[in-house]
């Protein structure tokens, strides 16, 4: 079995194909970030056009890297949701479009649901089989989600009220002058600060829900900012005065400790056998390190997406689609999915 993801949903065109052991025979990443980066955030329009013009290629590539031909394909997943709706409408057109000339089913996939599965894959080998129920927590630059997985539903436990945990690596990246993404950079220039130096507030809504709340923190810290004479401009990672870099580790700090906070209430409530991590922001170093010692201490089994794997790529759509086709079947083809800008992750059934 051959399966072909296609993910187009934000700012990366990328295309994979699976086998259906959920195997990565390809999975190629086209960044926009160049065409992004002048403007310190991902721009619509352009997110859109770009998609049109690298997907053609991205495609012949995946088909190429992984010696599949196009009439070896089984299965079409395309991103339908949530995203930018222009950008989402390229890949997941170019999806129906595929499908219906090889007369082959397709699976509109939700793009969270992706990230939800991601860390089971495995380069080079069959993925990591999926025992439910599990906990999942997507943390990315548009999502903050701590989820529980049953085999038939998805049940939400805790979002973000406000931002994102990547927007706020992003925002104040971009105000300490280190450009757009922010994630990876403040990741390295964290790594050789002092994190418990600043201690800076990290919201809980007061209603007792377990929502997240960054806002607070990424104020607290353009403000911090401000106070060190640090404001805009361009700045280089490695020479950065030793009260910034403490600082910027700090701010790591309580987001990772924010993120904890609810995977231990949680695991106390309900109890957690298992914790997927994914999602861009699983790409970073401390929370990687953190929930894994976390987990080693409460016995928890800690599944954490391999790199290449947690920022947005085809390979997760593929899987999801597959789990997904494997349990529901394909989309009706008299009424393919559309696109939808919005799309919680309650709302749509679990694959398995
Ligand atoms: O999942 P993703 O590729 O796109 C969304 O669906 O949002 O996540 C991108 C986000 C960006 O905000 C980026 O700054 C963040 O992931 N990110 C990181 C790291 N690598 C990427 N955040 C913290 N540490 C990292 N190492
Ligand atoms: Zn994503």
């Amino acid at each position: 079995m051959r399966v072909l993801g296609i993910e187009t949903s934000c700012d990366e065109t990328s295309v994979a194909v699976l086998d259906g052991e959920g195997r990565v025979l390809s999975n190629v990443v086209s960044s926009q970030l160049a065409a992004h980066a002048p403007y310190g955030g991902v721009v619509p329009e352009i997110a859109a056009r770009a998609h049109l013009e690298n997907l053609p290629v991205t495609f012949e590539s995946a088909l190429s890297e992984a010696g599949t031909d196009v009439s070896d394909l089984d299965l079409v997943a395309a991103t339908a949701g949530p995203g930018l709706i222009g950008a989402l409408l390229v890949g997941l057109s170019a999806g129906k479009a595929l499908a219906f000339a090889r007369d082959i089913p397709l699976v509109g996939v939700n793009h969270l649901e992706g990230h939800l599965f991601s860390a089971y894959l495995r380069s080079g080998e069959a993925a990591l089989k999926v025992e439910f129920p599990f906990h999942g927590l997507v943390v990315s630059g548009g999502h903050a989600e701590f989820v529980r997985v049953e085999p038939d539903r998805i049940v939400p436990i805790a979002r973000t009220r406000d931002d994102a945990p990547g927007e706020a690596f992003d925002k104040v990246a971009r105000r300490a002058g280190l450009g757009y993404p922010g994630g990876p950079v403040v990741d390295r220039v964290a790594a050789r600060g002092e994190g418990n130096r600043y201690p800076l507030p990290v919201g809980r809504p007061g209603d007792g829900s377990n929502d997240f709340s960054f806002s607070g923190l990424k104020t607290a810290m353009l403000r911090k900012l401000k106070e060190q004479g640090v404001d805009g401009g361009h700045r280089d990672p490695e020479t950065l005065p030793p009260d910034l870099v403490d600082l910027l580790a700090s701010f790591q700090r309580a987001i990772v400790t924010a993120l904890l906070d609810r995977v231990e209430t949680v695991h106390r409530a309900e109890g957690i056998a298992t914790l997927a991590l994914s999602g861009g922001v699983a790409a970073n170093s401390e929370l990687r390190r953190t929930l894994s010692e976390w987990g080693r201490s409460r016995r928890v089994r800690v599944l954490l997406p391999e790199r290449g794997f947690s920022t947005d790529n085809g390979a997760m759509i593929a899987f999801a689609g597959l789990l997904h086709y494997r349990r529901e079947g394909a989309d009706d083809p008299s009424a393919p999915v559309a696109a939808r800008s919005r799309w919680p992750l309650g709302s749509v059934a679990a694959a398995s």
